[in-house]
């Protein structure tokens, strides 16, 4: 099953991503996680999309479409994926295709997770992550059983970098922007299905789930 999960910073792609590739058992491919690493490791590209994230900007197309196009000629992607938070442009729309279509595959489903943009806001600076093993929490919607740390292996919870508020504002500009094209081309395409995002996690699974059984 190949599957992309779209939605806006903070509609949840990231905790919905979590509980779809559990189940499924497919690798979670998110280019932000990507980034994010290679910050960490130090690398030529984390240095270069380091510059665009600090800002709220997305990362040229042609270095993520690069980093994409590596990750899923991997073998563990033979049975499927779920691409989180890319494609964001149409032209990365279709890469994909084409990318896809040279490996004899296609795109299943795309779930888009649509949320009220002035709930998007408080969802992205109440959130709280997990820097040992990524977990995702929120100071209110999701809170960690103890303030401040981790339920998995008890390390010190941290904010992302671009979840400042000055960020935030840009990053939803940037992304609303991009978005309803991206939600076009899909939907032209055909496998477009939009979840509430606005229910409780739990709820929002049991939705995308609904829509993915038929497709297992
Ligand atoms: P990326 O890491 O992908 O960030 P994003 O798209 O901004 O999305 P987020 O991770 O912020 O939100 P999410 O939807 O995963 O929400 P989450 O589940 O955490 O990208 C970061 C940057 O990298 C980009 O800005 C760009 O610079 C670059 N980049 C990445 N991909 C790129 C691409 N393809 N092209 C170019 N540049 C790219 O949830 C948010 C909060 O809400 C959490 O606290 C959570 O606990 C809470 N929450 C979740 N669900 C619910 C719910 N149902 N009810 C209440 N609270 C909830
Ligand atoms: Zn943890």
């Amino acid at each position: 099953m190949n599957l992309i999960l779209m939605g806006l910073p903070g509609a949840g792609k990231g905790t919905q991503a979590e509980k779809i590739v559990e189940k499924y058992k497919i690798p979670h491919i998110s280019t932000g996680d990507m980034f994010r690493l290679a910050i960490k490791e130090g690398t030529e590209l984390g240095a270069k999309a380091k510059s665009f994230m600090d800002k709220g900007e997305l990362v040229p197309d042609e270095v993520t479409i690069g980093i994409v196009r590596e990750r899923i000629s991997k073998d563990d992607c033979a049975n499927g994926f779920l691409l989180d938070g890319f494609p964001r442009t149409v032209a990365q729309a279709e890469a994909l295709e084409n990318l896809l279509n040279e490996m004899n595959q296609q795109v299943d489903s795309v779930i888009h997770v649509d949320v009220p943009k002035d709930m998007l806001v408080q969802r992205l600076t109440g959130r709280r992550i997990c820097p040992t093993c990524g977990a995702t929490y929120h100071v209110i919607y999701n809170p960690p059983k103890q303030e401040g740390i981790c339920d998995k292996d008890g390390a010190e919870l941290i904010q992302r970098d671009d979840d400042k508020p000055e960020t935030v504002t840009k990053r939803l500009e940037v992304n609303i922007e991009q978005t309803e094209p991206m939600l076009d081309f899909y939907r032209n395409k055909g496998y477009l299905f939009t979840i509430n995002g606005d229910q409780e996690i739990n709820k929002v699974f049991q939705d995308i789930n609904g829509k993915l059984k038929d497709l297992a």
